[in-house]
């Protein structure tokens, strides 16, 4: 329960307490993504278990020439989340006459790196980084593209699958809101598959994921002055049937107490419960061309993995 109010709380503090005062206990999965948090999740797309990425990588590569032939020129390419982009790089540079590109991401540091992983990519000619959310960071690049210019939304590695069903449906009107007639859509779809493949993915071997999860405590601590032992915290990854969805959390080993005197805020968890931290919604392929359509975009085309499910799904905005 919230004991106590304080009126200098930063919007974060109150936020984050509000996560926690609620049930399930829960915390915004953008916070698991500060510098060392968007370096773990470089490193999870590097791990075995994380097919997902491997599948993205390949697809991106093997369909390269067919992917960057049909996209609406001349492009700028506006990629959201782009973290690393390092995945992104064979198709721009198969782009017949070459493109402009903006970075999109709420880390600073994942704009550096991406900026650094997509030097000297054959035939582009202009590169930007924006720090910002999904849509305001589109609408920076829409503002700015030139008479001609056609903008193609790069949303790749299925990071649409952390938003709520209703919120992505809702991030592609949004985004087909921003474009206009002649801009196209390149969507990242994890699929749907047996949750016997999934769960490790989420839990992997070496540990990183659970790091990565933990991350988002030790960051609360150093950023808001947050009062609380990361390590009695356990990372869990469940597979939620009824949602067809993966999530994270983070179970108390042991009772755990939490205090944010920015918020006034404090409470304690019982041994066993659990802040929910993430969900991965996944989708089959009809899904996602469904999504997008009825975002009023048209499907172009879509391109399956075979060892990993996952799907890249070219739309137009006509
Ligand atoms: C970025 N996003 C698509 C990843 C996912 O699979 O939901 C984040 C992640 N969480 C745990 N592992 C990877």
């Amino acid at each position: 329960m919230i004991e106590a109010a304080s009126a200098e709380g930063t919007a974060l503090a109150w936020e984050v307490a509000a996560g926690l005062n609620a049930r399930p206990r829960v915390l915004p999965c953008r916070l698991l993504y500060d510098s060392v948090g968007s370096a773990l999740f470089e490193a999870i797309t590097l791990l075995p278990e994380y097919g997902l990425a491997r599948a993205d990588r390949k697809l991106l590569r093997q369909h390269a020439a067919a992917i960057g032939a049909a996209l609406p020129r001349p492009s700028v390419v506006v990629e959201l989340g782009a973290g690393s982009a390092r995945k992104t790089r064979p198709v721009l540079a198969a782009i017949p006459g070459g493109f402009a590109y903006t970075a999109v991401d709420i880390s600073p540091e994942a704009v550096r790196i991406c900026r650094r992983a997509l030097a000297e990519t054959p035939g582009m000619a202009a590169w930007r980084g924006v720090v910002a959310e999904f849509l305001p960071g589109l609408e920076q690049a829409a503002a700015e593209r030139r008479p001609g210019q056609r903008l193609t939304v790069f949303f790749l590695g299925g990071t649409i699958g952390n938003l709520s069903r209703d919120a992505a449906a809702g991030l592609l009107r949004g985004i087909h809101a921003r474009l206009a007639p002649g801009d196209a859509l390149l969507l990242g779809t994890d699929l749907e598959q047996n949750p016997a493949r999934l769960l490790p993915a989420y839990d992997d071997a070496a540990g990183v994921t659970a790091a990565f999860n933990r991350n988002l405590l030790v960051r609360l601590r150093r950023e808001l002055g947050a009062q609380m032992d990361p390590a009695g915290f356990a990372h869990e990854a469940r597979w939620n049937a009824a949602e067809r969805r993966m999530e994270m959390h983070l179970r108390a080993v042991g009772e755990q107490a939490i205090a944010i005197p920015e918020a006034g805020f404090a409470c304690r968890l019982a041994d066993g419960e659990s802040i929910w931290t993430e969900a991965s919604y996944k989708y089959t392929a009809q899904e996602t061309r469904h999504l997008g359509a009825t975002a009023g975009f048209e499907v172009v085309a879509q391109w399956r993995g075979e060892e990993w499910p996952a799907a890249e799904t070219l739309f137009a905005r006509n």
